[in-house]
């Protein structure tokens, strides 16, 4: 089993990536962000008050996302778990670390994926998804083949996120670098922490990493 952590800023190409190593290595894919979009779906209190804070693009507790990870750790974790914008605090990287020993498994590289912020805001306003599949796309750099409608699973569900605006990435990408990027340190320190360009073709990015993974095993 292989656990990594895909680390970056919004837009950095995490999801993107961490659904190609579902793909192809048969990794579990744990996303809080898509775990956050199903609670802030289920329209109960905590869900509601979620929405506000994702909307604003500000970080949800601690509290929440670490219960949120520990359910899912609970499940088969098939060839390893991909960790998709967790942990984004110094209190969630603790947290993940005792998850993981108490389980028996250990972190095997956190990738920092490395992007400047001008590409991040146009690889942020053209994103879309299929609210079926998943699957993530660009107006730009991967538009649908068939327009309005998705070429995995033909869905014409297409969806932009509500915090996808220039206002709310402000916020996210501060949140980022206050709350988030101290975790370079703590797992370079670690001697866990891999550099990629994230800023490359999405196939040479999916190769970097792939380079990465392999020196694991
Ligand atoms: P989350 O859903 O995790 O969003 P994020 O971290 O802001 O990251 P994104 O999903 O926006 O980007 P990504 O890196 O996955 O990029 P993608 O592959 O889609 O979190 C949302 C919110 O939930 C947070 O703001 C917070 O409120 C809350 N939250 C989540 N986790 C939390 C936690 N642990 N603690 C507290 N709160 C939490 O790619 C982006 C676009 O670029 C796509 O269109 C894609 O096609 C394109 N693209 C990708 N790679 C390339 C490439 N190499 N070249 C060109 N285009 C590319």
């Amino acid at each position: 089993m292989t656990n990594i952590i895909l680390l970056g800023p919004p837009g950095a190409g995490k999801g993107t990536q961490a659904r190609r190593l579902v793909e192809e290595r048969g990794m579990v894919q744990l996303s809080t962000g898509d775990m956050l979009r199903e609670a802030k779906d289920s329209g109960t209190e905590m869900g509601n008050k979620v929405a506000e804070v994702m909307a604003k693009g500000q970080l949800v507790t601690d509290e929440i996302v670490i219960g949120l990870i520990e359910e899912k750790l609970a499940a088969d974790g098939g060839a390893g778990f991909i960790f998709d914008g967790f942990p984004r605090t110094l209190g969630q990287a603790d947290a993940l670390g005792r998850l993981l020993a108490r389980m028996g498994q250990k972190l095997d590289a956190v990738i920092e994926m490395q992007v400047d912020d001008e590409a991040l805001v146009s690889r942020i306003t053209g994103r879309y998804t299929c609210g079926d599949c998943g699957e993530v796309y660009h107006d730009e750099t991967k538009p649908t083949k068939e327009s309005g409608k998705c070429d995995v699973c033909g869905s014409s569900n297409l969806k932009r996120r509500a915090d996808d605006n220039a206002d709310s990435l402000r916020t996210r990408l501060m949140e980022y670098y206050k709350k988030t990027s101290p975790l370079i340190g703590y797992y370079y320190h670690a001697g866990e922490l891999f550099q990629i360009d994230g800023l490359a073709e999405m196939n040479a990015v999916g190769d970097a990493i792939s380079r990465v993974l392999d020196q694991q095993n």
